[in-house]
């Protein structure tokens, strides 16, 4: 199953190469990533399920000393360092990316870090992969560290048809009971670009039962991202058929 979304991305590589906000999700979701994580001036940061690194490098942008992206797919890591490359490096942080594919955390390097983000990665593994991988950050954060990830709402695809800007095909299969199916979808760029994405099914009551089995003891900071206001005063062609509607899920961990 890897292989099929290493195929996805290795296909879609130029289109998700950005160097500004410009898919739907970089304004619902990214941007409340930055500020979530808030003063991370040098710290050591995974950023798992990197793609082509533009996480990272507004990570860097924020002071982060150290950044290491792990992505499956070796175009989307390409891209990643053709980017850190031309980058003007923000004072003194490192930018570093490798392949690696994290449905098995024994592909990461071995040692610690700071903090973790896995900007809609879960929806790429199942849940014993999702287990493994919660399981593996909770033992390689520093105390006092945190773990940010963020995933698409498991009842969107309950919530709307195949339409832009964002969406997911359920394919019949009921919000309850089709965990790990997969559902297929696309979200749009701003310019009309169309980026096919996918999601293995959780529910919300999934992810609870992972971070409890997983070594997670305090309550996740959790919040239900969609449009905002200034979403709409922005591009109200774009946002508007979304609004009211939750997009993604972002999950805030301490350590
Ligand atoms: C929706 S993209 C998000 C990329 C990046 N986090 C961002 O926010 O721009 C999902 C990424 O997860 C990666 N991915 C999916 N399954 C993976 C796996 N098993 N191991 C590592 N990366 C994976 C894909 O290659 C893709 O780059």
């Amino acid at each position: 199953m890897t292989s099929d979304i290493r195929v996805l991305y290795e296909q879609a590589a130029t289109d998700w190469q950005r160097s500004e906000p410009l898919l739907l999700s970089d304004y619902t979701a990214r941007e409340r990533v930055f500020e979530v994580v808030g003063d991370i001036r040098g710290l050591h940061l995974w950023d798992l399920g990197c793609g082509e690194g533009y996480v990272s490098r507004r990570l860097a942008a924020l002071g982060a000393r150290q950044v290491d992206g792990f992505d499956l797919s070796a175009a989307m890591v390409e891209g990643a360092q053709r980017q850190a490359k031309t980058l003007e490096a923000p004072q003194g942080s490192t930018l570093r990316y490798r392949v690696a594919d994290l449905s098995d955390p024994e592909h990461l390097p071995p040692g610690t870090c700071d903090a973790a983000v896995a900007v809609f990665l879960f929806n790429y593994l199942t849940l014993a992969a999702t287990q493994r991988m919660l399981a593996h950050v909770h033992a390689a954060l520093r105390p006092g560290g945190f773990f940010l990830f963020t995933v698409p709402h498991p009842a969107l695809p309950y919530l709307r048809g195949q339409e832009p800007p964002f969406c997911f095909d359920p394919a019949g299969h009921p919000y309850l009971g089709s965990d790990d199916q997969i559902f297929e979808g696309q979200i749009w760029r701003r310019d009309g670009v169309v980026n096919p994405v996918r999601s293995r099914h959780k529910t919300l009551q999934d992810y609870f039962h992972l971070l409890a089995a997983t070594g997670w003891q305090q309550l996740p900071q959790l919040e239900e991202l969609g449009v905002t206001e200034a979403h709409l005063t922005l591009d109200p062609a774009f946002f508007g058929p979304l609004q009211g509607l939750p997009l993604h899920l972002l999950f805030l961990l301490r350590r």
